[in-house]
């Protein structure tokens, strides 16, 4: 099958404007508004004598309803400002690709060519989403994506929850932006390897171990392994509040299973494995899987001791009451114990051993670590000990993070395993959903519908700012069907869907070239329209800033505007009630519509999101 790149190579849109100069790193084929903007740079080139990519690079998306900004400084050019703004003016005409330039202050703003925008920008929509993917035998859609990373491997280490211990807010924000990022970078044409660390090592598996000879049980553990294992797991360190035995006998039995015996090992390969089934459910309902799940148990102690060894030869070790530190602190990372007295790992050293493993076995470009910045410290000593190690791959490391989260509980209490957080935004939406009885009676499935507008809800909260900032847990907020939400989302997506239903007169509808999409203007349409159409042009742009700032919440921004884009043209830009002699107008404002919806899928998919079609 041809991948994504390859096609976008290929893609040639149907409809063409006059040749351009090609500008590097621009792509026309995947993002049309690079074409307009390149012609703006052509002008700024040919008036200013600007080299044309640098005049390119200062063309900005506008503010306030213009297209394209330049601001003049920036090119720091000698003359008055006003002079230089008309040596442009002047020698613009109007052309199939820009329609206006207005001076003013230091600032140039450029209107497109309407006409030409709005075809070019739907006619790649639609070709991108339906014509080029079905014609590879492919089922997503290609508008949105690009091929910066072709040929490049990335590892995504996300989610990584601790077995045994609960399943915090921070291991779900984790989860959530780590599956994002994951989408994202294939999105953006990279070899994705999505990697679950399970934390299913250290010492707290000899106190389950120990703990199990005394509160495990079989039947339990086979209902709801997850839940078992964090019950013994209590028991046993009430127990060890009482008595230091337990918690001596526990190191025990951790360093047998660290020593490799078979017999220690036995109950706790059961438990990582019924763990781990558990999990992958409750991860497929969240919209989220993993390409490989590992752990620290698999991070082998030869890796582990070569590095110690290689470490203590270039002097970094101290001992300190037999156990080993590392000195960091001429980077102002501190000292961290890279070995117990017992000769156990920990921590640290697992994953400076599993890193190195990771390199060999993958050969990464680059490796993503999302883990709460709780764990800064701790992400940066070992980023540090790999550099000393001279390892040139280390550059290539990069530690995503992002900030707390207060207040999340269930209306029973604190939560503490993934399922009770699925649960109860399912049951909270069910309930709000409920209280709308002639709506609530519509809907086939409300159990599916309401628990995946629910978890809409919780990952649109969770991404809605930039990742480090903390947040307070809301159940209300985020379930509402208003403001700027997961259901307001999911709600536009389907009211988009719904034209389909209401206008089978209109279906099917022509190839976009035999379409009317001059009639999407003023005056035939509301200038809603044209906003929507240009909003649809820089979701590629989206896309490729996210890939740089890791931030999702640029694409939920984007997803909101278009949503209200679409909201306050649903009124003025009607499609049903036109006469049978506006059939052409209504058919273009469908397909404009259906175009939105595609997109706006997009995004909501790029979030880990699965649009729904009816609620
Ligand atoms: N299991 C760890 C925790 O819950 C997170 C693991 C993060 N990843 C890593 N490579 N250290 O705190």
């Amino acid at each position: 099958m041809a991948t994504a790149s390859q096609l976008l190579k290929s893609y040639q849109p149907s409809f063409s404007l006059p040749p351009l100069p090609v500008i590097p790193e621009t792509n026309p084929s995947a993002c049309v508004l690079d074409s307009f903007r390149t012609a703006i740079a052509q002008l700024l080139s040919e008036s200013l004598g600007l080299p044309i990519e640098k005049a390119y690079d200062g063309v900005d998306y506008g503010k306030k309803g213009e297209d394209f900004t330049v601001a003049l400084p920036r090119f720091r050019l000698p003359g008055k400002v006003d002079e230089i703004a008309k040596k442009v003016i002047d020698k613009f005409t109007p052309n199939e690709y820009i329609e206006s330039v207005v001076h003013d202050k230091a600032f140039l703003h450029f209107r497109l060519n309407t006409n030409n925008m709005i075809r070019a920008v739907l006619t790649q929509v639609y070709e991108l989403t339906h014509v080029v993917p079905k014609s590879a035998g492919r089922e997503d859609g290609l508008y949105g994506q690009n091929s910066v990373g072709e040929g490049k491997k990335v590892i995504i280490e996300y989610s990584s929850p601790n077995i045994a211990k609960s399943f915090h807010v921070g291991h779900l924000r984790s989860t959530i932006i780590g599956a994002f990022l994951a989408n994202l970078y294939k999105t953006c044409g990279w070899d994705v390897v999505s990697m679950n660390y399970l934390g299913d090592w250290g010492t707290q598996f000899g106190m389950i171990a120990s703990g199990y000879e005394k509160y495990g049980n079989q039947e339990a553990l086979e209902a709801d392994a997850i839940k078992h294992l964090f019950d013994v797991y209590v028991q046993v360190n009430k127990d060890a509040e009482a008595d230091p035995e337990v918690k001596a006998n526990a190191a025990a039995w951790f360093k047998r299973m660290e020593d490799g015996d078979p017999a220690a090992l036995e109950n706790w390969k059961v438990w990582r494995s019924m763990s781990i089934k558990k999990y992958e459910d409750e991860y497929e309902r969240l919209n989220v899987s993993f390409d490989v799940y590992t752990g620290e148990s698999e991070v082998g102690k030869e890796s582990i001791d070569k590095a110690l060894e290689r470490l203590d030869e270039m002097g970094l070790i101290e001992e300190s009451n037999g156990a080993k530190l590392i000195n960091l602190e001429k980077w102002k990372l501190g000292k961290a114990v890279v070995r117990k007295k017992d000769g156990t790992s920990i921590y640290l050293t697992r994953d400076i051993g599993g890193a190195i493993e990771r390199y060999e076995k993958y050969k990464f470009d680059k490796m993503i670590y999302v883990v709460s910045s709780q764990q800064d410290l701790h992400l940066a000593q070992f980023f540090k000990v790999l550099e000393l190690m001279e390892f040139p791959w280390a550059k290539d490391l990069l530690h995503i993070n992002y900030g707390l989260v207060q207040g999340m509980s269930t209306r029973k209490g604190t939560v503490v395993f993934l399922n009770q957080i699925i649960n109860e935004a399912a049951s909270v939406m069910h309930e709000q959903m409920k209280a709308n009885e002639e709506k609530y009676s519509a809907v086939e499935d409300p159990e599916t519908t309401s628990r995946e507008i629910g978890i809409t809800g919780v990952k649109i909260q969770d991404m809605a700012a930039k990742r480090i900032n903390n947040y307070t847990f809301n159940w209300e907020r985020m379930l509402s069907f208003e403001g700027d939400t997961g259901p307001y989302l999911q709600y536009a997506h389907v009211r988009l869907e719904s034209l389909k239903r209401k206008n089978p007169h209109l279906l099917p509808l022509a190839e976009p070239k035999d379409l009317k999409l001059e009639l999407l203007a003023s005056p035939h349409t509301p200038n809603q329209a044209r906003e929507i159409a240009f909003l649809l042009g820089s979701y590629p742009d989206v896309v490729k800033t996210a890939l740089k700032t890791h931030e999702p919440s640029g694409v939920v921004t984007f997803a909101f505007r278009l949503a209200h884009a679409i909201s306050s043209a649903w009124d003025a830009v009607v499609v049903k009630s036109l006469g049978e002699d506006e059939k052409d107008k209504a058919s273009a404002r469908l397909f404009l519509y259906f175009c939105a919806r595609d997109v706006l899928g997009s995004a909501l998919k790029l979030l880990t999101i699965r649009p729904l079609e009816r609620m």
